[in-house]
C-alpha cells in the first residue's frame, strides 16, 4: 500500500491505495466519480480519459501512485455550477451522444484538443477532430455530431479565451 495525495476536482484527495492501483479505479471506487467510464481497460476506447495537470490521459493506463501532487479533473469538474462546460452544451445542442458511454472521454479530450491547438495557434477544423479522436471511439453516433459539437465548441472556447485576454 502506499499513500497518495492529489487533487481530483479542486479538492484534496488522499487515501492508502495498493502499488497497482489504475487511475481510473481511484477515481471510480475511491473517490465514487463514476463518471470516468471504463470501456476496455487496455487503452484503446478512451471512454477512461481525464485531464492531468491540464492534458488528457487515459485514466487506465495511469498508477494512481505516480500522481502525487498532481491536479486532475474528471467530467465531474467541468461545469461551472449550473452552468455546463461550452464541450458540454455543445455535445447536447448537436446531439453528440446516443447512449452516453463514451460522451466523458469524448468531452474531457474534445477539451483538451481545443486547449492544445488554441494554445499552438492552430486551426483545429473537421478534419483535424477527427484525426485527433482516433483514440476515442463511439460505437453509436457515427462520430458526424461528435465531431460538430466539438467544432462548434471550440469557437465558444476561443471566444471566451479572447474575453478574457
Ligand atoms: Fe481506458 Fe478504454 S477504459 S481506454
Ligand atoms: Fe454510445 Fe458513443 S454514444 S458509445
Amino acid at each position: 500500500m502506499t499513500q497518495i495525495s492529489m487533487t481530483v476536482n479542486g479538492k484534496a484527495a488522499s487515501a492508502d491505495v495498493p502499488d497497482n492501483t489504475l487511475l481510473s479505479d481511484f477515481l471510480r471506487e475511491g473517490l465514487r466519480l463514476t463518471g470516468t467510464h471504463v470501456g476496455c481497460d487496455t487503452s484503446q476506447c478512451g471512454a477512461c480519459v481525464v485531464h492531468v495537470d491540464g492534458r488528457a490521459v487515459k485514466s487506465c493506463t495511469v498508477l494512481a501512485v505516480s500522481l502525487a501532487g498532481a491536479e486532475v479533473t474528471t467530467i465531474e469538474g467541468v461545469a461551472h455550477g449550473k452552468d455546463l462546460h461550452p464541450m458540454q452544451a455543445a455535445f447536447k445542442e448537436h446531439h453528440g451522444l446516443q447512449c452516453g458511454f463514451c460522451t466523458p472521454g469524448m468531452i474531457m479530450s474534445g477539451i483538451d484538443m481545443v486547449n492544445r491547438y488554441g494554445a499552438e495557434g492552430k486551426t483545429l477544423d473537421a478534419a483535424a477532430i477527427r484525426h485527433e479522436l482516433e483514440g476515442n471511439i463511439c460505437r453509436c453516433t457515427g462520430y458526424h455530431n461528435i465531431v460538430k459539437a466539438i467544432e462548434d465548441a471550440a469557437g465558444k472556447m476561443s471566444g471566451m479565451a479572447q474575453a478574457a485576454e
